[in-house]
């Protein structure tokens, strides 16, 4: 058993006093999960720039598959560390940061953001909380926190303390007090990677304020080749190469993503975690996947993948990259 595992079983709820936030961003530095509130619901946040930590909010909130995560930074400065800002994105941060809005970027790769916290794409979620805890536990951590709503999946999102403990209780090691939470509705998601802002989700910046700064926003409309759930922005990463599933032998000209004890290996072979530890696994995909790619080979085939836990969030996306392609 690892410690994270160990800190399973037990959650503990931190009052935001100095102490509180110290021993929170202690745990976050340490891999560890920890709740927290911010002004718009409570996000169960993990170290970004760590992707088992990253593989473990998905673990605990049962989530079946991966979304890109908000990127929960202290102020803009930390912000421009993490993705690259336009003209744009600056006189927006300035208008509405702190605050409930979420700014997708092209991401620094220097950065050292997970790619599991980007689902693999080349961009990234950004947003400075406007919540008093939030910033002092942001500051306190000195890294890039993810953070999605501190519910199970298919849950509502959690606007007390008491709501995250009623639905990840025992999940994870710790919860930071906040009171309830001003906003109680997630944050407005714009999307600023192409010369015509897009807004992915609405919240309480309403989009007629964006407006006023930056001229005209694409509010989604019906437009079938741009879907716009969560997480189905028609801009998750796919590989090059085709993905073949619940491979056997490896055949010619194929390159081998792995998983658990197999002495395969060479310059075509990845394994996602020869000790069999999905976490480990849910942690290398993507970058695993990006690297066979980068390898030329046609096809990357792909061991069978226990379909339970976190299994069934990397099998999500194995499935989606295997399925056929459009044009
Ligand atoms: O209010 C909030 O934003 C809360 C609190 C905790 O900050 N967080 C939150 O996170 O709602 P989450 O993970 O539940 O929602 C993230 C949203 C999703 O709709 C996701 O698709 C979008 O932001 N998103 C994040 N990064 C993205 C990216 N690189 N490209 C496109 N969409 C992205
Ligand atoms: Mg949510």
């Amino acid at each position: 058993m690892t410690d994270r595992d160990a800190a399973q079983g037990r959650t503990e709820v931190l009052e935001p006093d100095e102490d509180g936030i110290r021993r929170a961003a202690a745990a976050l530095r340490a891999g560890l999960l920890v709740a927290f509130p911010t002004e718009t619901v409570y996000g169960l946040g993990a170290d970004a720039t760590d992707g088992v930590a990253v593989a473990g909010i998905y673990a605990a909130k049962g989530r079946p598959s991966f979304n890109p995560l908000i990127v929960h930074v202290p102020d803009a400065a930390a912000a421009e560390r993490v993705a690259s800002f336009d003209g744009r994105a600056r006189e927006l941060a300035a208008a509405f940061w702190p605050g409930p809005l979420t700014l997708v970027l092209p991401r620094r790769p220097d950065a050292g953001i997970s790619d599991l916290v980007c689902a693999g794409l080349e961009t990234v979620g950004v947003r400075v909380p406007r919540h008093t805890v939030a910033r002092r536990l942001l500051a306190a951590a000195g890294r890039p926190v993810a953070a999605p709503s501190a519910n199970r999946s298919g849950r509502v999102s959690p606007t007390t303390a008491r709501h995250v403990l009623d639905d990840l209780g025992g999940r994870v090691p710790l919860v930071l007090e906040g009171g309830g939470c001003e906003v109680g509705l997630e944050s407005t998601v714009l999307d600023l990677t192409s010369s015509r802002p897009v807004l992915l989700r609405p919240g309480a910046v309403v989009v007629e304020a964006l407006e006023e700064r930056i001229g005209p926003v694409d509010r989604g409309g019906p437009d079938p080749s741009r879907p716009r759930s969560p997480g189905q922005i028609g801009s998750h990463y796919a590989p090059r190469a085709r993905v073949r599933l619940d491979a056997g032998e490896v055949g010619e000209g194929e390159a081998l993503l792995t998983f658990g004890p197999d002495p395969r290996e060479g310059p075509r072979v990845r394994n996602l975690s020869p000790a069999g530890d999905l976490r480990e696994a849910a942690a290398h995909l993507f970058a695993h996947l990006r690297e066979l790619d980068a390898t030329g080979a046609h096809t990357i085939a792909v061991v069978p993948i226990p379909g339970e836990g976190l299994g069934r969030a990397i099998l999500d996306r194995l499935r989606r990259a295997a399925a056929p392609r459009e044009g």
